[in-house]
């Protein structure tokens, strides 16, 4: 049967765990043969990974925060066109690190430029383009940034570098956009062990978005 794929994406603030629990959730796909890729914004292919770059650079403390908002929506575009829409297209599932959530709570929010304001920009990128499903990694962010602290692996980036006050204005944005979306947001709470987060989100798959998938996994089961 030839299902279109299913496009799911993962939001937090800094250090809400994403990228440990992504790893885990690629491996659990693998182990059910669910084909699926595993992406990142902003980034993801050449292109977007280059704007990924000048958007992060701790030197360029002198960029005006429209542009920020546009270079996002920009790399988001790219990354949507190569990357995201011909896996969409070729039935995978795509996970993908960050996605417009991000620009609302971020740039929208907590930079103060107006959430609906770069909501407009963001739909000429995306063109309707939208996830089924988001998965809401909420943490404190002191716990967040402790964590960051705490990890070797983790570079800084610039805006790991904001003052307190910003990470909880974007926590703050989340709550807000969850709270509008409540069909399509699923809020996890992130001060749980990775692996309790990790359980809670294959739950939530498996008995939402992975049931047209449900062939393959009870194939895997016996
Ligand atoms: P990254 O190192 O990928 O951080 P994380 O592991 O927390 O996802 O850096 C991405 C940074 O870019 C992160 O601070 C969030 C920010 N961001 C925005 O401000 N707006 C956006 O639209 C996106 C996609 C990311």
């Amino acid at each position: 049967m030839n299902i279109r794929g299913k496009f799911i994406t993962f939001e937090g603030g800094e250090g809400s765990g994403k990228t440990t629990v992504l790893g885990e959730l690629s491996s659990y796909l693998e182990s059910r043969s669910i084909p699926y890729i595993l992406t990142r914004e902003p980034g993801g292919i050449e292109i977007s990974e280059r704007i990924r770059d000048v958007i992060l650079d701790t030197e360029h403390t002198a960029m005006d925060a429209r542009t920020e908002a546009l270079l996002y929506a920009a790399a988001r575009r790219q990354h949507l066109v190569e990357k995201v829409k011909p896996a969409l297209d070729a039935g995978k599932v795509v996970l993908c690190d960050r996605f417009v959530d991000s620009s609302l709570a971020y740039q929208g929010y907590a930079r103060g430029l107006g959430m609906d304001e770069v909501w407009s920009i963001n739909q000429f990128a995306i063109d309707s383009l939208m996830p089924d499903v988001t998965f809401y990694l909420d943490v404190d962010p002191e716990v967040g940034l402790a964590r960051i602290a705490a990890s070797k692996e983790r570079e800084v980036n610039r805006l790991d570098l904001e003052k307190m006050e910003f990470h909880y204005k974007v926590r703050e944005g989340y709550h807000i956009i969850a709270k509008q979306n409540p069909h399509r947001i699923i809020t996890i709470d992130a001060k749980q062990t990775p692996t309790q987060v990790v359980n809670e989100l294959i739950y939530e798959m498996e008995k939402g978005i992975l049931k047209e998938f449900a062939g393959s996994l009870s194939n895997n089961i016996d």
